[in-house]
C-alpha cells in the first residue's frame, strides 16, 4: 500500500465528476471532497467541475454543494471553509450520453484549465452516472483526446455495479480495456474505503496472535454478516435488476470474505495485495449444481411493523414486479478450497429491511478438545475474534476465564476495543479514502479486473442453479431476523449466527 505520497500532493488535480446533480454527488462525494480540503488533503491547484444535463450556472451550483455539505457533513460545518472550497466548484452543463461532439466542447474547458496551472494536473473523471452509461463515457474520453490510453496521470473512477452478469461485465471490460490501461480505472467497492475494513490486514499481519492461528487447525468457522434496516429507498428499478446477490454479496461481502481468507501478501503494494484477493476469490467452491443449494438461503421481504408504523413489502415498493422473484435476503456457506481454510465453513449473510444495520466479522475459533474432560469447563464456550465495520467500528475478543466467587465456574468475558473511544478525531467516510487514494495513485483499495470477473463467476453459479422463484416469496417480515430457513441452515452444521454487541461493558459482559 503506498503511503501519502507527498509529492503527489504538489500536483495540481483536475476532478471531472459526471452526474453532478445526482444522489451519489449530493450525498458523498461533496461532503467527502469540502472534509478532504478543510482537513488540507488536497492540492491548493484544484479544480472540481461538475457534469450534468440540468441547466444550471456555477454560481448555482455552488450553492447546490453548500446545502449538500450542510445536510450530509459527518462533522458541524466550518462556514469560512466551506466558503472557500465551494469557490472551487465548477457545473458544466452537457448532454454526455446522446450528444459525443459535446465532449470536444470538455476537451477545450479542461484544457483551458490546464493553463492555469503551474504542472500537468492529475486528472480524475468520476462516473457517478447510471452502469449502462460506463462504456459510452469511457469511450468518448478516450475517442475525443481527454483520457489517453497509457497516461497513468489520466485516471476513471467507475462506481459499481461493474456489468449485471459475467459476460456484461466482461463486455463492459473490454470496452474499457480498449480505452485505458488497466492501471488507470479506479473500480470502487467503497467497502474497502472503511475503516475497519482497511483495518483487516493490520489486525491479521500485525499481530503475531492471530496470525498462527489464521486456519483450518484453529478456525472453526467464519461469519460475515452485512445486514440493514433500509430497504430499497426508491430505487426499485435498479433493484429489481441487482437483488442482493449482485447489490452485496457480489461486491462488499466476497471483498470482506477476500482480505479475511487470503495469504499474506509478499508486500503491501496494490498489485500483491490483489493477487492474493484473487487467488482467494479463484479458491472459492462454487454452487456448481442444483445439489450444492442446500447451502443458500434467498429471502425477500413481505410487509412488517416498526413503531406502530406499517412498512411495506417489496413487491409493494415502487418499480418493482408484484409478482417479483428479486431477492432482498441471502445467507450462504461458502468454502475456500485452499490448503489454509480446507473444511471452514465460512457463512455469508446480508439483507434488507431487518431488525439492525450491521457489518461485522465474527472468527470463531475451535474450542479445545482436551479441556471437555473437566466437568467444569463443558459448557467452555468458543473464543471469538469479532471485527465490527458499523456501526460501532471496533474489535472484540471473547476469552474464557474463571467467574469470580467461590465456586470455580468458567464464564466469557469481551476484550473490547472501541475505535471512537481510543482514538480521537472523526472518522473519514469512505468515499474520501477513495477520492484521495486516486488521487495518490494508490488501486489497493479498488478492485482489480480479476477480482470481478472470479466473484461474478461465483453469482453465476448461484443465478445459474439456485434460481429462486416467485412462489417462495415473500418468507421474511419486514423489521425482523430474516428468514428462518438461514438459522436453520447454520443450526443443521450445529452453529449459530453470532449476534455480538461490541458496546457491551461492565459486568453483564460476562456472557456464560
Ligand atoms: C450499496 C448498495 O453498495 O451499499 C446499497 O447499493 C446498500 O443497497 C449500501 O444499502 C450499503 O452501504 P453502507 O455503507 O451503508 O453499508
Amino acid at each position: 500500500m503506498l503511503q501519502n505520497n507527498l509529492d503527489n500532493k504538489s500536483r495540481p488535480l483536475l476532478l471531472t465528476i459526471f452526474g453532478g446533480t445526482g444522489d451519489l454527488s449530493k450525498r458523498k462525494l461533496l461532503p467527502a471532497l469540502y472534509h478532504l480540503a478543510a482537513d488540507n488533503k488536497l492540492p491548493d491547484e484544484l479544480h472540481m467541475l461538475f457534469i450534468g444535463r440540468k441547466p444550471m450556472d456555477n454560481e448555482g451550483y455552488r450553492q447546490y454543494g453548500i446545502e449538500a455539505v450542510h445536510e450530509y457533513s459527518r462533522t458541524d460545518v466550518d462556514e469560512e471553509k466551506l466558503l472557500a472550497f465551494s469557490q472551487k466548484l465548477f457545473y458544466h452543463q452537457m448532454e454526455f450520453i446522446s450528444e459525443p461532439e459535446s465532449y470536444i466542447g470538455l476537451e477545450k474547458l479542461l484544457s483551458g484549465i490546464q493553463e492555469g496551472f503551474d504542472k500537468p494536473s492529475i486528472r480524475i473523471f468520476f462516473l457517478a452516472v447510471g452502469p449502462e452509461y460506463f462504456s459510452t463515457v469511457v469511450q468518448s474520453l478516450h475517442d475525443k483526446g481527454l483520457a489517453d490510453k497509457g497516461n497513468l496521470d489520466h485516471r476513471v473512477m467507475v462506481e459499481k455495479p461493474f456489468g449485471s452478469d459475467l459476460d456484461s461485465a466482461r463486455e463492459l471490460n473490454k470496452t474499457i480495456s480498449e480505452a485505458l490501461d488497466e492501471k488507470q480505472v479506479y473500480r470502487i467497492d467503497h467497502y474497502l474505503g472503511k475503516e475497519m475494513i482497511r483495518n483487516i490486514m493490520a489486525i491479521r499481519f500485525a499481530n503475531s496472535l492471530f496470525e498462527p492461528l489464521w486456519n483450518h487447525n484453529y478456525v472453526d468457522n467464519i461469519q460475515i454478516t452485512s445486514v440493514e434496516t433500509l430497504g430499497v429507498e426508491g430505487r426499485g428499478p435498479y433493484y429489481e435488476h441487482s437483488g442482493i446477490l449482485k447489490d452485496m454479496l457480489q461486491n462488499h461481502l466476497l471483498q470482506m470474505l477476500a482480505l479475511i481468507t487470503m495469504e499474506p501478501p509478499v508486500d503491501l503494494m496494490p498489485e500483491s495485495v490483489r493477487d492474493e484477493k484473487v487467488k482467494a476469490l479463484r479458491s472459492l467452491r462454487s454452487f456448481s449444481d442444483a445439489n450444492s443449494c442446500g447451502g443458500i438461503v434467498q429471502g425477500q421481504y413481505g410487509q412488517g411493523v416498526k413503531n406502530d408504523t406499517k412498512m411495506p413489502a417489496y413487491r409493494e415498493e415502487e418499480g418493482v414486479d408484484e409478482n417479483s422473484a428479486t431477492p432482498t435476503f441471502v445467507a450462504l456457506k461458502a468454502q475456500v478450497d485452499n490448503f489454509r481454510w480446507g473444511g471452514v465453513p465460512i457463512y455469508i449473510r446480508s439483507g434488507k429491511r431487518l431488525e439492525r444495520s450491521r457489518t461485522q466479522i465474527v472468527i470463531e475459533f475451535k474450542r479445545l478438545p482436551g479441556i471437555n474432560y473437566y466437568k467444569e469447563f463443558e459448557s467452555q464456550p468458543p473464543n471469538l475474534l469479532v471485527i465490527e465495520v458499523q456501526p460501532a467500528e471496533g474489535m472484540y475478543f471473547r476469552i474464557n476465564l474463571k467467574r469470580p466467587g467461590n465456586d470455580f465456574n468458567i464464564g466469557s468475558v469481551a476484550l473490547n476495543y472501541a475505535q471512537h473511544s481510543q482514538f480521537s478525531g472523526n472518522v473519514p467516510e469512505a468515499y474520501e479514502q477513495l477520492l484521495l487514494e486516486a488521487y495518490r495513485a494508490n488501486s489497493s483499495l479498488f478492485t482489480r479486473w480479476d477480482e470481478l470477473e472470479y466473484s461474478w463467476r461465483f453469482i453465476e453459479g448461484i443465478q445459474k442453479n439456485c434460481q429462486a422463484t416467485p412462489e417462495q416469496f415473500p418468507n421474511y417480515e419486514a423489521g425482523s431476523r430474516g428468514p428462518e430457513a438461514s438459522d436453520l441452515m447454520i443450526k443443521q452444521d450445529g452453529r449459530k449466527w453470532w449476534e455480538i454487541d461490541l458496546d457491551c461493558e461492565g459486568p453483564d459482559c460476562i456472557m456464560v
